[in-house]
């Protein structure tokens, strides 16, 4: 199915219409919202309504819907219709067929190019109808106020502008150039690669519409430091808030402007450079049974072991410990727990994967089986945490930023960040807030290391060279001890592995951001002029096109640690202040300044990561320990029957990529380990 007009022709006649499509970290929306959380529609403007023009005469009827491992089926008023994406695709094409044969025009590509704006968009003019300026006085229709929170109004003049741009032939208020392509090019798990080929065609910012939500698409590192640092109270986190925050509440990730002000204020110290230090001993130790578990497969089992699970393990391990002293043991058991955070994980990813937001549906959370499951574990989770939370209260001594801060932690019995949060003097305490703030944590600092831990791995052993300068380094700086932080500090050539990994494999490989005020972009190299972000568009970030631009990074798909030692820039663009190494010379990793917003491993400006040092200290501790004592091949056997250049792949290995809330690989990290022979 081509993107854009298209979809834009579908008309959605029911009211209890919805359909997200999900990409990677997020979703697109198909549903009208007439609330001012943008989801389900109770009723839009355009129910029942029949269009006179050619163009929308036609109607497509689409239902939210359910589908479930478990074929769970949810009760709606009228028929019910499963509509995943091949199903959609396949009915939107045949209305698209059926409507080109009442205009008796044959086949497929009766409507189907979409360049926006002008040029052959001209001929695709079609008119809008004759009610068409009548609807946008009604009251439901007004835009929201700059700054405030946006309600469907909002959303509402976002389409109106794609639809007059489409088929009024009006100029496009935006500027963006409408990208047009095949939905399988960013629906099949690996959407970022899709966006990266329409940025190679059209440029930053570029503009995809689906149904009656749109997205742009901004590729560009003084676009990006513009939203993210420059003007980045003119955005909020829009789609993905709402999809994360049953999950993590007001939790920083999702937190909206305000509750984020006050919680940011009060989270940061607690990740202060006493607490960071003693943090890496805790690393080494949680590293332990890490160790001992994969040397017990390289005797079993013939070596044969996923890596990529092991890493989670013991990510999760870390980030219990160090986030509320709680020890999941997951390296070594498996508990009802364990499982839980995991049914979290995948839920939150599953939730952005999904054609339709069916949890938003009445009766769901009773009626489907998964989200029964799901809000069981959520439940079990939550009496951990607040058992956890209730216990550190029960215990507070109150403390000013200060004292906590000079804490002696060799001696302290709870070193956790939440006994940070609790003992702080003056902190907001309440414990459904400290729960969300906990549950975010445990989400975005587990799944995140993890993965720039199985991608650094992949790439060692795919140029064993780089191996061999990182063994070289932790032999000469660690040795069999459990590193420090002065070890680190020693070890700048793993912590440019780490860097370089988290280059190339961005974790998550787009931000997401809402815009609440219109704003006036800079123009990109090679990209559209004068753009404007208009209040209600949705916008991704692409950090996967930014960091593996050849513009900004020569070379940008070869593994290259060393390249962080090296001064670049681009003539071609004198706005770009290049990369320097100079800049984060007393840094723990090159940071986004380096590279003038061209690499942004853990974004940039006022929300960027509060976990950046302690996770490039955890993951170079971790790569420091195994390195040290395994050697690695890829476990052949598991390549079998692989197309590397299968398309959707996304990486020309079999290993393979696939998005959830990260990048993941296709079937797991599968190595053969043996026990390192040091003699050699
Ligand atoms: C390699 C590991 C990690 C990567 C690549 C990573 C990446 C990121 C990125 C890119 C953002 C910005 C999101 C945005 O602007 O929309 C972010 C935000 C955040 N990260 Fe991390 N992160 C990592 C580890 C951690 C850890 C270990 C923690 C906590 C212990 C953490 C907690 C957070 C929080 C709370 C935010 C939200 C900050 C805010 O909005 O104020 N992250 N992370």
């Amino acid at each position: 199915m081509k993107l854009s007009p298209i979809a834009l022709k579908v008309t959605i006649l029911s009211h209890t219409v919805g359909g997200t499509l999900g990409f990677g970290p997020t979703q697109i929306d198909l549903t009208f919202p007439s609330t001012n959380n943008g989801k389900i529609i109770a009723s839009s403007p355009f129910a029942s309504t029949s269009i006179s023009t050619s163009t929308w005469t036609r109607t497509t009827r689409l239902r939210a819907t359910v589908e479930d491992e478990t074929t769970d089926t949810l009760p709606t008023e009228e028929t019910t219709t499963t509509t995943p994406l091949a199903d959609l695709e396949q009915r939107i094409l045949q209305d698209e067929q059926a409507l080109a044969e009442a205009n008796g025009v044959k086949g497929h590509e009766s409507s189907s190019s979409i360049e926006g704006g002008g040029g052959e968009a001209a001929e695709e003019v079609e008119g809008l109808p004759w009610w068409w300026e009548f609807v946008w006085d009604l009251d439901i229709m007004k835009k929201g106020e700059p700054g405030s929170d946006c309600i469907f109004g909002d959303s509402a003049n976002v389409l109106r502008t794609n639809i007059e741009q489409i088929y009024g032939g009006f100029d496009s208020l935006d500027a963006c150039p409408l990208a047009e392509g095949e939905i399988t090019d960013i629906a099949d798990g690996t959407m970022f690669i899709g966006l990266q080929q329409y940025y190679q065609k059209y440029g930053s910012p570029y503009k995809l519409c689906f149904g009656p939500k749109s997205f742009v698409v901004i590729s560009d590192p003084i676009q990006a430091k513009h939203i993210l640092r420059e003007n980045n109270n003119a955005y909020d986190k829009g789609i993905l808030a709402e999809i994360l925050e049953p999950i993590m509440g007001k939790g920083l990730i999702p937190a909206d402007p305000v509750t984020w002000g006050v919680r940011r204020k009060q989270i940061i110290p607690a990740f202060h450079k006493k607490w960071l230090e003693y943090m890496v001993g805790l690393f080494g130790y949680c590293n332990v049974p890490l160790i001992a578990s994969l040397e017990r497969s390289a005797q079993t089992n013939n070596g044969k072991v996923e890596m990529e699970e092991k890493f989670c393990s013991v990510a999760l391990d870390i980030i219990g410990k160090s986030v509320f002293n709680y020890d999941f043991d997951s390296v070594t058991n498996e508990s009802p727990v364990i499982k839980a955070v995991y049914c979290a994980l995948l839920e939150a990813e599953h939730r952005s994967m999904t054609p339709a937001p069916y949890w938003d549906l009445p009766f769901a959370n009773q009626l489907v089986p998964r989200l029964r499951r799901f809000n069981k574990d959520l439940d079990l989770l939550n009496d951990v945490l607040n058992d956890l939370i209730s216990r550190a209260k029960n215990t507070r001594e109150v403390e000013d930023i200060a004292e906590l801060e000079n804490r002696d932690y060799a001696n302290v019995k709870d070193p956790s960040l939440l006994r940070f949060l609790v003992d702080m003097k003056g902190a907001d305490i309440d414990n459904k807030q400290l729960r969300d703030d906990l549950m975010t944590m445990l989400i975005a600092g587990h799944e995140t290391t993890a993965a720039v831990l199985t991608w650094s791995l992949f790439e060692l052993v795919r140029n064993p060279e780089c191996l061999v300068a990182a063994r070289a380094e932790i032999d000469r700086v660690v040795g069999d001890r459990t590193p420090t932080l002065e070890d680190i500090r020693g070890m700048k050539y793993l912590r440019m592995v780490v860097a370089e990994s988290l280059r190339m494999y961005p974790e998550p490989p787009l931000l997401i951001r809402r815009c609440r005020e219109e704003d006036k972009i800079p123009t990109a190299h090679g990209g559209a002029k004068d753009p404007t972000i208009i209040r209600g568009m949705d916008i991704f970030l692409s950090l996967y096109n930014i960091h593996r631009d050849e513009k900004y990074w020569p070379e940008p798909d070869k593994f290259d640690p060393l390249r962080f030692t090296r001064k670049y820039s681009n003539p071609d663009i004198p706005e770009w202040a290049g990369y320097d190494p100079a800049r984060w010379e007393n840094r723990l990793y090159p940071n986004e300044s380096a590279a003038d917003f061209a690499y942004l491993p853990f974004g940039g400006g006022a929300r960027k990561c509060i976990g950046d040092e302690f996770a490039t200290l955890e993951a170079t501790v971790t790569l420091a320990m195994v390195l040290r004592r395994f050697d690695f091949e890829f476990d052949e056997d598991k390549f079998t029957d692989v197309d590397i250049m299968d398309h959707p792949m996304g990486l020309e290995h079999p290993v393979g990529m696939r998005t959830g809330a990260t990048i993941h690989t296709r079937q797991g990290l599968h190595m053969i380990i043996k026990k390192r022979n040091m003699d050699s």
